[in-house]
């Protein structure tokens, strides 16, 4: 089905970017001195780095995708009607088909979707399972006063192993919690596809069937978490023989097909840069979310969106499970994580799609955890390269002890270098990896980072921070030139 590469061949050989440019977007060539201006005026957050300064911008594939010459074209034709939009109807019509899920309801973007789904279905002191929450999922079950509960699969925990299907979620250790729990505790249970908090891995088919199965014998109703379907069907094609000749919208329709609904941050796989979804089955569920939602994010018809995001939208979803674009994803995270590898930068295995996660701990021995090592990294990275990418580690995850005041630390530093849909092309990706090679040569003058001033919650959001021993850039100026 694919297109030009065998797969063997996938991430050496150049990518074929299945499109060509129409309407391009300047950046502003800055040098590694600036940017060591800019980096300390920012307290070596990149996070404060304004979107001006950065050349490469690999922070989130979330909302920063380009959209087709045929979405651009359907943004014209949007209808702004207030009720009964007909650009509402097209969408409707175009998920149904996707999904087969008869109530759909547009929202702004997905943390909405999860907002106004949990508010009608979740109440204090229950608990929602799940393979990983993304952090804004966990933090919508957390806000109603109830436990998000993580089943990451054992295969997860190495970083280094080829297995296959890491996003899956633990069946057995599910099974015995859910067994243990007291009737009418689970008000839900949640499936994460691809898992972002576990390297943006897949959930095999054979895992949906069997977390489905589970969650329908104890009469939970299953939600999927589906910000990126198209990738994960992708994987299923891709590994899994029994999918291999399928189309990839039935593949899709039958992980769909296992859940009674599911939440989607279209901002991924609807290629679009702003929108969600919320789809079900049950019609009871859909008339309480249908009052929340008109009391927050606006008329059923529109929610949130003007006409013209849910007329894009409907062409997004037109668009993503084609077998070349996602051929292409697959071919340039591919070819980031192979050459980044070559060079001995050691990257998360397998490779996801849409973003490729770099092991900072283990390629900055010489920094101990408590220096921020991840943060570290992506600092050099933006002084070295003028990337952007974001911190998975300790600064993200850990905290402050207040008691001690001693810190605590995440299981893993990670910096995740985002692929952002239809942006980027090899030439940019060859770029990262240059600085990346920089990087390498010189990695023990990359010094440690400390923290000076942090919030109580979400810190990697505001932190100020400040280099442990000396600036991170004085250290090796001829090594962070990048011109
Ligand atoms: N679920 C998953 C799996 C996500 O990755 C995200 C967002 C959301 C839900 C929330 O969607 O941002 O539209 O409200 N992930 C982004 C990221 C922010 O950078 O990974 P949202």
């Amino acid at each position: 089905m694919p297109g030009a590469l065998r797969p063997e061949a996938l991430g050496v050989k150049t990518v074929l970017e299945p499109f060509r440019i129409k309407a391009i977007e300047p950046f502003r060539i800055t040098t590694a001195e600036e940017r060591v201006g800019i980096l300390e005026r920012a307290h070596h957050n990149l996070f404060l780095v304004r979107a001006e300064d950065v050349m490469i911008d690999l922070l989130t594939d979330s909302g920063t995708g380009a959209m087709s010459a045929q979405q651009w074209a359907a943004i014209m034709t949007g209808d702004e009607s207030y009720a009964g939009s007909t650009s509402f109807f097209e969408l409707e019509r175009v998920v149904r088909d996707l999904t087969g899920y008869r109530h759909v309801f547009p929202v702004h973007q997905g943390r909405a979707a999860e907002r106004i789904l949990f508010g009608c279905a979740v109440s204090p002191g229950q608990a929602v399972p799940n393979n990983a929450h993304f952090d804004t999922t966990r933090a919508n079950v957390e806000y109603l006063g109830a436990a998000a509960v993580d089943f990451v699969a054992p295969a997860a925990k190495d970083l280094r192993s080829e297995t296959p299907w890491k996003g899956d979620l633990d069946v057995e250790r599910l099974a015995a919690w859910l067994a243990a729990q007291p009737k009418g505790q689970v008000p839900l249970g949640l499936l994460t596809i691809t898992n972002n908090r576990v390297g943006g891995q897949p959930v095999s088919m054979a895992n949906l069937r069997a977390v489905s199965e589970l969650y329908r014998r104890h009469g939970i109703p299953f939600f999927l978490d589906a910000a990126r379907f198209a990738e994960n069907a992708w994987w299923i094609h891709r590994l899994d023989p029994e999918w291999r000749d399928v189309p990839l919208p039935n593949i899709a329709r039958a992980m769909f097909d296992l859940a009674d609904g599911c939440m989607i941050s279209a901002k991924k796989d609807g290629l679009v840069n702003i929108g969600g979804l919320l789809c079900l089955n049950d019609d009871a569920l859909a008339a309480k979310v249908r009052n929340l939602l008109i009391l927050t994010e606006g008329f059923p018809t529109y929610g949130g969106l003007a006409g013209r995001d849910l007329a894009a939208l409907a062409q997004g979803l037109r668009e993503v499970l084609d077998a070349d674009y996602l051929h292409y994803r697959e071919a340039s995270a591919a070819y980031l994580a192979h050459h980044l590898d070559a060079i001995g930068v050691p990257v998360v295995r397998p490779a996801g799609l849409h973003a490729v996660y770099v092991d900072a701990r283990a390629m900055l021995p010489h920094l101990a955890p408590a220096q921020f090592p991840g943060q570290a990294l992506a600092c050099a990275l933006y002084v070295q390269g003028g990337v952007r990418s974001v911190e998975i580690g300790s600064l993200m995850f850990g905290h402050t002890d207040r008691a001690t005041g001693k810190p605590v630390l995440a299981d893993h530093d990670l910096v995740r270098l985002c692929l952002p849909r239809r942006v980027y092309t090899q030439s940019h990706v060859d770029w990262v990896i240059e600085a990346f090679a920089e990087l390498v040569a010189n990695r023990d003058r990359i010094t440690g980072l400390e923290i000076v001033e942090e919030a109580p919650f979400l810190r990697a959001f505001t932190a100020k921070l400040r280099p442990a021993v000396r600036p991170v850039a004085a250290a090796a100026p001829r090594a962070l030139t990048a011109r």
